[in-house]
């Protein structure tokens, strides 16, 4: 294992894959001590964590990753307490709710970011578009003012950069927290006028919503839209960029997409197995647990490398292809996003969003290629992922022919 360059370096983050490949072949169980955590990397050990059918790999460690800048969110509940939680907040993304009341808020969103460049013939897709686009759609879905959006936008970037800050820069850490004073300044008095005066937003909903007696306080509300601005936000933004990035690299399968354009959740599911909008994931284990061929004690942390899992040529042919016409890929329905794949996790925590998740890349997908017929690379340039816990192209400039609408 001594050759497999660290999970932290800089030539893993240039390319992670071939170090994914050693780690599955000759590390599937290895102790890392910067990150002080076991790092697992095959598909079988990866989603036996996720599932935790014996109840040994908690998510007690998002009490320290994720409490300075959210609260106490989802993420950190367990049991029953999770359960509850989950039902009140799951519908409000599937169903009904998702198409009747949220579809035209991720349409109206899509359409005016593409409106802005539609005309011009060249954009930065990343910039211009994967970046605000989910945010937006998360603003609006709580019904906040459009005037705040900009403010919103803000504050999601300091999110996912407390999140992402590997470096421990003091700057970044100092940023998060402000940030969370400020949401919380924002979020409470809108909760409360919504609880006195509710629309058909996603807050009064939340406000409303009932299970078993149960409600979410105002403080349980703020910590989950602070969490939608990084679970529903820098996620979908990286699914949207690298959708992009591999149909452009992979002309006959745009073509493909473009004449046939219910191949675009192949292209969804493809994109989020080939290359995962989120790569790593940390669980804590409640008891000694025999895993990947050794053993792990209690109270130890277990990095789960999603990226490599999703390529484990256990698991998926040619896993180092990117083709949507794959056979050994389960798509999505209507009604459920349940995966093989594990870009979504998998099990109690599996990702409620998966669904508006969807919508948002195909509707961004659709509106696109409508608007922007010949759409390809600028003249020489090739994409590039960044990122380690998070990874996605950090620019896409294209090039296209305007068209009059
Ligand atoms: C959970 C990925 C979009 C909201 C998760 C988890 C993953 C994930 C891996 C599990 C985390 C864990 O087990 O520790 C993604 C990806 C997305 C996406 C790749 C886009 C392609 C969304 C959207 C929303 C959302 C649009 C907005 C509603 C959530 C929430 C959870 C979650 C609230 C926590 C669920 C729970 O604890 O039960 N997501 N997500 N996600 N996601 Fe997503």
């Amino acid at each position: 294992a001594q050759s497999i360059p660290d999970i932290l370096s800089a030539e893993f983050a240039a390319d992670p894959y071939p170090v994914y490949r050693a780690l599955r072949e000759h590390a599937p169980l290895l102790w890392h001590e910067p990150t002080k955590s076991y790092v697992v990397s095959r598909y079988e050990d990866v989603a036996r964590v996720f599932k935790d059918k014996e109840s040994v790999f908690t998510t007690d460690n998002y009490d320290w990753q994720l409490e300075p800048v959210h609260g106490r969110t989802i993420l950190q509940l367990s049991g029953r307490e999770h359960a509850v939680r989950r039902a009140l907040v799951a519908p409000a993304f599937r169903g009904s709710e998702l198409q009747e009341t949220f579809l035209p808020v991720i349409r109206r969103n899509s359409r005016e970011l593409v409106d802005a460049f539609r005309d011009r013939g060249s954009a930065d897709l990343v910039a211009e578009y994967a970046t605000r686009f989910p945010v937006h759609v998360i603003a609006d879905m709580l019904g906040l003012d459009k005037a705040d959006h900009a403010r919103f936008h803000g504050w999601y970037t300091n999110v996912i950069a407390f999140l992402g800050n590997l470096a421990g820069d003091p700057e970044v850490t100092a940023a998060g927290e402000r940030t969370r004073v400020e949401f919380t300044e924002y979020m409470l008095p809108i909760i409360q006028r919504r609880r006195a005066e509710p629309g058909d937003d996603l807050l009064s909903r939340l406000c409303a919503a009932e299970v078993d007696g149960v409600r979410m306080s105002d403080e349980d509300i703020k910590a989950f839209c602070s969490l939608l601005l990084a679970a529903g936000g820098e996620t979908t933004d990286k699914a949207i960029a690298s959708i992009f990035a591999n149909l452009l690299a992979h002309p006959e399968q745009l073509a493909a997409v473009r004449a046939d354009r219910s191949l675009i959740d192949r292209a969804f599911v493809e994109t989020l197995r080939w290359t995962p909008p989120v790569h790593m994931i940390m669980r804590q284990t409640a008891a000694e647990v025999e895993l990947a061929g050794g053993t792990v004690p209690a109270g130890a942390t277990i990095t789960c490398l999603i990226g490599s899992a999703n390529r484990d040529g256990a698991r998926y042919r040619d896993p180092d292809r990117f083709d949507l016409f794959r056979d050994d890929l389960t798509t999505t329905t209507a009604f459920s996003a349940a995966a093989d794949h594990l870009a979504f996790a998998l099990g109690r925590h599996f990702c409620v969003g998966a669904l508006l998740a969807r919508a948002e890349v195909e509707t961004g997908v659709n509106d696109l290629l409508d608007a922007l017929p010949d759409l390809r690379f600028a003249d020489g340039f090739a994409p590039e992922e960044r990122g380690v816990f998070t990874r996605g192209p950090q620019t896409l400039p294209v090039v296209f022919t305007p068209v009059g609408r």
